[in-house]
């Protein structure tokens, strides 16, 4: 699938949709909200009934009772796991009623939030019996959620074989619907739900022709990150022929429990929030959210409160950063208790070369498997091609007597990259060119073209168009290579969003940084790997790209650690993955970031603390550990006031004096500070608090790499520990000495003993 482009797709859609909807429920003025409520204003009687249900079904009664006509009010669903609440359908009028009640904290109007979206476990270095794969570490057992589009229970990827029973504490249950029967779930997939009330309320009823009201998926996508994460092993899985080997996910004798949020134009919050309640309720351990939004401060933001409940219970949330780079700070899902993952390229290339007429040699990438015309062929673009918007080979654009037996030139743009290629075969084109322009710079997607087709980056395409310009008798020869391994990798892709956070500045985001580009993953059998329906062709595993796609690698692997590691925390494994990355490519220079070309090597505001690096995570050395506390101190740094801090913790909460706290100072394994450009001598200093938890007797030296303009003292500079568990604390000024020519710098603060090494990036951005 073209992820980036279905995501355009989608989220162009979606603002159509938008549209539609707010001004059709304008009229009947009514929507649907997340209400946020205070659980201790909660009355006697219904404490003495034990649920918040009761309290909201009365509260809406008496709201409805007190309107005046009009629409009722509709619960739609309760909240009591993740957040303290319900999601209903309100009038202006019954919101108004509604606020006045006691107990109401706020309420945010629903919204739809989009989905970002086999080689990568050797390229992550996990091999079978080894290491975290070793039979120990996966007997124990580990659950991930994944809240996406569902899935597609049949699939090889989610057998069984070889698992025992489902773990006794588990309390999910497999929830029948169309298509979907409780015998869909196994010792594999071992719960299933799907959540459509908020979708409904916005965009009307699921289309039952095209989708399910189930847990069955009709897009794809949810199929390919559940196996992703925790897909067991499947020998000689291959898309068409290429990029054959097994299989697998992250964790391939994890659990999955799919929990369907997803539909065609999107997935509502309160859908999101319901599911999220249900898996930490029925007892994941790993929550994976491929899906995202507009960026907005935490207080407003319900799926980052509803991962807020879900941390405090133990649960690792981990989501995706985003598709919306590489323009600076359009990173999302930004919460510091969630790991925000950007995607990056493996070494696995699916290499296309352009021959043009006049011995040029482009290089370029495809995923079409068939045979290419081995004759040269004449080029056709724009008007030498069709009519309006030939130029992007838009739906009736081409003409066929222009473009037969030619390979057409299309450039990105307006529509989906796979529906250009339709477009050419139908006009009778025999193959295309599709042309990266400016925006899309040196990115090279790989797409399961339906004809004989390379994608070139933004140079190359330029070279095409002027040869092209420059004869009437352009031609050129495609030639294909399959997939290639070894090339330099990792890379950043310049579709993954990029940091700094807009409402966290002093924390980098994204986090980490894993495979997301090419990714071989189960498919659903149905559905074409275009997801165009002119189609034909139907594939068992599919390679799509995204940061939908790299956020399963790190559920998946938050689900192996947490075999080794039971006890740790949500935070500790995060630190433990953040802290034992790296940053240097396959070659030993630092990971070079396509939307730069070569000039610079990507910086932490692409791929936070560098790419995941299993076994090494597994043996940190030291954690900076994050409790429920640290986070309310955090709140109360950023000036969150009592009621916003109440959203994320039900109790009363003092906030130390505001003197005595900085927003710095959340104990993060990574460091970003602000700074004015015209400062001199402008120092901040943070606190934090390391835990050994690897060699009881170890001595930790630090090194710091100063970022331009910055000096920095640590004291101490030795943390000598003398037992498993020890909590040191070690301070770190930072001092601006002013006059740097850069919006950004960077550096980084490790502590170094004889075993481990603990690195936290240090990134400054000069106001
Ligand atoms: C439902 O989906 C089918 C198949 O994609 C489509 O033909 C039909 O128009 C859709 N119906 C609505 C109401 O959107
Ligand atoms: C093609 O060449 C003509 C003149 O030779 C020029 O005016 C035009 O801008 C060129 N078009 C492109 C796309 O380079
Ligand atoms: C056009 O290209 C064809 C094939 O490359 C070649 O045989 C022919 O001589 C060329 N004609 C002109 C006018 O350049
Ligand atoms: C906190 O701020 C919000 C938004 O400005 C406001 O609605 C609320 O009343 C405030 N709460 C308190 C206790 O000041
Ligand atoms: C929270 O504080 C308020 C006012 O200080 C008090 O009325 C209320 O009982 C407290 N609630 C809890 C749960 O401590
Ligand atoms: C900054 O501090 C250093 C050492 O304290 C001092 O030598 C220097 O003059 C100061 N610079 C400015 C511009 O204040
Ligand atoms: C710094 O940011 C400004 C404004 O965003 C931009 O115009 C300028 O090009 C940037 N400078 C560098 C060196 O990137
Ligand atoms: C730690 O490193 C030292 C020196 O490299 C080595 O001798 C020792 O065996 C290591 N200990 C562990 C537990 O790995």
């Amino acid at each position: 699938m073209a992820a980036e482009a279905a995501m355009i797709l989608r989220t162009i859609l979606l603002v159509l949709a938008l549209n539609v909807v707010s001004s059709s429920y304008a009229a009947m003025d009514s929507n649907t909200y997340v209400v946020h409520m205070d659980e201790s204003k909660m009355k006697a009687f219904d404490v003495s009934v034990g649920t918040s249900r009761r309290w909201y079904e009365a509260m809406i009664q008496s709201i409805n009772v007190d309107s005046d006509g009009g629409e009722e009010a509709e619960l739609l669903y309760v909240y009591e796991n993740v957040i303290s609440g319900f999601s209903a359908r309100l009038s202006k009028q019954h919101l108004e009623s509604l606020a006045k009640e006691d107990g109401f904290v706020s309420a945010t109007m629903d919204e739809l939030y989009n989905l970002h979206t086999t080689h990568s476990p050797h390229f992550l270095g996990l091999e079978e019996g080894v290491g975290l794969w070793d039979a120990e570490n996966l007997a124990s057992d580990v659950i991930i959620g994944v809240v996406d589009t569902g899935i597609w229970p049949e699939h090889p990827s989610f057998r069984s074989k070889g698992l025992p029973p489902v773990p006794s504490r588990w309390r999910g249950k497999c929830k029948a619907g169309p298509k979907f029967t409780t015998s869909n779930c196994n010792r594999k997939l071992v719960g299933a739900k799907a959540f459509f009330k908020g979708y409904e309320a916005i965009a009307g009823r699921v289309n039952e022709t095209s989708d399910y009201r189930s847990p069955r998926d009709s897009q794809g996508h949810g199929t390919h990150t559940s196996s992703t994460a925790g897909g067991n092993l499947v020998k000689g899985a291959s898309f068409l022929g290429l990029a054959k080997g097994t299989a697998s996910g992250m964790r391939y004798t994890a659990r999955i429990a799919a929990y369907k949020a997803c539909y065609q134009l999107g997935c509502a919050t309160s859908d999101i929030v319901a599911a999220m309640e249900q898996a930490v309720s029925d007892g994941v351990d790993v929550l994976s959210l491929s899906l995202g939004g507009v960026s907005k401060p935490y207080y407003a933001d319900s799926m980052a409160i509803a991962a807020f409940g879900a941390v405090k219970k133990g649960v690792f949330v981990s989501a995706s950063a985003g598709n919306s780079g590489p323009s600076g700070s359009s990173v999302s899902n930004t919460a510091p208790w969630m790991a925000t993952v950007a995607a990056s390229y493996m070494d696995r290339v699916f290499p296309a070369r352009v021959e043009l007429g006049d011995g040029q040699i482009l290089l370029g990438t495809t995923l079409y498997s068939g045979k290419a015309p081995t004759t040269p062929s004449h080029l056709a673009y724009g008007d030498t091609a069709g009519g309006r918007g030939a130029r992007f080979c838009v739906a009736n654009s081409l003409s066929p007597r222009l473009v037969k037996g030619r390979i057409v030139i299309c450039d990105r743009g307006i529509n989906n990259r796979v529906e250009k290629g339709e477009q050419v075969r139908m006009a009778g084109g025999a193959g295309m060119i599709l042309a990266n322009g400016e925006n899309q710079g040196e990115e090279l997607l790989a797409d399961a073209h339906v004809l004989p087709a390379a994608s070139l980056g933004a140079a190359a395409s330029k070279a095409v168009k002027m040869y092209s310009n420059s004869t009437t008798n352009a031609t050129a020869v495609l030639t294909f290579e399959g997939a290639v391994y070894n090339s330099p990798a990792p890379v950043m892709a310049a579709f993954s969003s990029r940091g700094p956070s807009l409402f966290g500045p002093d924390i980098i985001k994204p986090d980490i940084t894993a495979p997301g580009v090419n990714i071989l993953a189960a498919w659903p059998p149905n559905i074409s790997p275009t997801e165009l329906t002119s189609d034909r062709r139907r594939v068992r595993f599919n390679i799509v790209s995204g940061t939908s796609m790299s956020c399963p690698h790190i559920s998946g692997l938050a689900a192996l650690l947490k075999s080794r590691h039971r006890k740790w925390s949500p935070a500790a494994i995060k630190s433990a993955m953040m802290t034992t990355t790296y940053i240097l490519d396959s070659q030993g220079s630092p990971i070079a970031d396509v939307a730069s070309a070569g000039s610079s090597s990507a910086t932490p505001f692409a791929f936070g603390s560098g790419h995941v690096s299993p076994q090494m995570a597994a043996d940190p050395g030291l954690i900076y550990d994050v409790f429920t506390k640290d986070y309310l101190t955090y709140f109360c740094s950023l000036s969150y006031n009592s009621t916003q801090i109440g959203l994320f913790f039900g109790g009363n909460f003092t906030c130390p004096d505001a003197s005595d706290v900085q927003t710095g100072d959340l104990n993060y394994p990574s460091f970003a500070v602000q700074f004015s450009r015209s400062a001199k001598n402008t120092t901040s200093t943070y606190t934090r608090r390391v835990t050994n938890v690897g060699i009881a007797v170890s001595s930790y030296a630090v090194k710091v790499s100063e970022p331009q303009g910055i000096s920095i003292i640590v004291r101490p500079r030795v943390l000598n520990f003398r037992k498993i568990g020890q909590k040191l604390s070690y301070k770190v000024t930072i001092i601006a000495k002013g006059i740097v020519s850069t919006n950004f710098s960077f550096g980084s603060l490790v502590w170094i003993s004889d075993n481990h090494s603990v690195r936290s990036p240090i990134g400054v951005t000069w106001l």
